[in-house]
């Protein structure tokens, strides 16, 4: 199993962490162009991003949130003093840096902006949208299984690889993605890192598996997982 949400919560708080490292104030919005140019980053990253089922995962977060006592221990844990430190830490390296300074630049250059990840950011509501959500959550372990049913981990993967092979930009930002490696090796290997893994694996979340998760999707390795279920439009879940 993946630990999706963390990698989700990481994103999101990867998108609004940014406006507070984003270099110049954010850029007005660029008016609407009458000549659409032939490729736009902004608008390929947006129909990429479109492919993260962003209400289901919702629904499966608020559920396990309202729900269920070993997953809302883990959502404390994310949301300690300690962990919002080491956020900071991980926005703070040099190569993310200027990682999402380029990217902001682009996404400006293309009539965007960093809010384009403001989508995947979480909306909770305080009670059960269905009653029988207060009996279906099965601790840790099955909100991983539920998340691996219904995120397209490796269609997400060969969008973001062939949208690289399509277009000039995006292939520079599926680069510098995959090139980010070492410093997500070297942050794991800092002990406030191994000591939130081990807190995690202590709650039960299957850390290895959050790990590939993680590395997986951002193409930092090319090792398929075992248990992710992919959807095939023409033929459900196989
Ligand atoms: C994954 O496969 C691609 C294409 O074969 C290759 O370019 C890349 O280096 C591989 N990545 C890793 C982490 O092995």
């Amino acid at each position: 199993m993946h630990w999706g949400t963390i990698a989700l919560i990481t994103l999101c708080s990867l998108g609004t962490g940014l406006s507070a490292i984003a270099l110049a104030p954010a850029a007005p919005a660029a008016p609407a162009s009458p000549a659409v140019p032939p490729s736009n980053f902004y608008l390929e990253l947006r129909s990429v991003l479109r492919n993260v089922p962003h209400k289901q995962i919702e629904h499966l977060v608020q559920a396990y949130l309202l729900n269920d006592a070993e997953f809302q221990a883990v959502v404390r844990e994310i949301n300690s003093l300690a962990t919002y430190r080491l956020r900071l830490q991980l926005l703070n390296q040099p190569e993310l840096r200027q990682f999402l300074q380029w990217l902001s630049q682009q996404l400006i250059l293309s009539g965007g902006s960093l809010k384009v990840f403001d989508d995947l950011e979480l909306e909770i509501k305080v009670l059960n949208k269905y009653p029988h959500w207060a009996q279906s959550v099965n601790g840790i372990a099955g909100f991983e299984q539920e998340f691996d049913y219904i995120y397209p981990l490796a269609s997400i993967r060969k969008l973001l690889e062939t949208s690289a092979q399509q277009s000039a930009v995006f292939g520079q930002f599926w680069q510098r993605v995959v090139a980010l490696k070492p410093v997500y090796e070297r942050f794991l290997a800092t002990s406030q890192a191994t000591a939130f893994a081990s807190r995690l694996r202590n709650l039960g979340v299957d850390v290895n598996g959050l790990d590939s998760f993680v590395r997986y999707q951002l193409g930092w390795s090319n090792e398929t997982l075992p248990n992710n279920y992919e959807y095939d439009y023409n033929y459900g879940f196989y």
